[in-house]
């Protein structure tokens, strides 16, 4: 298991699509199109050691998680778990924090209901399959406990 406290994850920049695409590719055996998005200033994206990413969009203060991916064979290392928790206690304005998970995704919906994310409500059919009907999406939140005033 990582030690979370110890772990500072490295943007992602463009210079790093060539090592990025096919991590993501491995992760989500599908095509990514997530390289054009890196160093546009919209998104930030963050990885531990090559082998964990992690997208997100900050407004204000809310950022939305957009994609998060771990190398099949790094995980349950808690890689995503200590990507995430950086993201929380580093963002330095979210206060809270949504994302869109695949009803069926049970390793990414355990990973967040174990984070401290909430369900607040579905998407019916938000992600088109291959074949078959397009999939419903659980949004959940997460909202930083409101630091005590001295
Ligand atoms: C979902 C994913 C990011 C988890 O990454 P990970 O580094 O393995 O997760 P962690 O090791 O930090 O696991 C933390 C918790 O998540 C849950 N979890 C992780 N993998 C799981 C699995 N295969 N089945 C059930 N729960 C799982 C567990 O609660 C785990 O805690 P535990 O180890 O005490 O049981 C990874 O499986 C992945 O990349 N999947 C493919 C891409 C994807 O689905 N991304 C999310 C899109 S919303």
């Amino acid at each position: 298991m990582l030690e979370h406290q110890n772990i500072k994850p490295e943007p992602i920049t463009k210079d790093d699509a060539s090592w990025f695409q096919p991590l993501f590719k491995v992760c989500f055996d599908r095509e990514e199109l997530w390289s054009q998005h890196l160093g546009d200033n919209k998104y930030e994206a963050f990885h531990i050691d090559k082998q964990a990413f992690i997208f997100i969009y900050t407004v204000e203060d809310c950022t939305d998680l957009l994609t998060l991916g771990v190398h099949p064979a790094q995980r349950k290392k808690g890689f995503a778990t200590a990507l995430l928790k950086w993201v929380i206690t580093k963002a330095p304005k979210a206060q809270r924090f949504f994302l869109d998970v695949e009803c069926q995704n049970i390793a990414a919906i355990q990973l967040y209901k174990k984070i401290g994310f909430e369900f607040v409500s579905i998407r019916k059919r938000y992600y088109p399959q291959f074949s078959g009907p397009a999939l419903d999406a659980f949004v959940m939140t997460y909202q930083k406990p409101l630091k005590t005033l001295s």
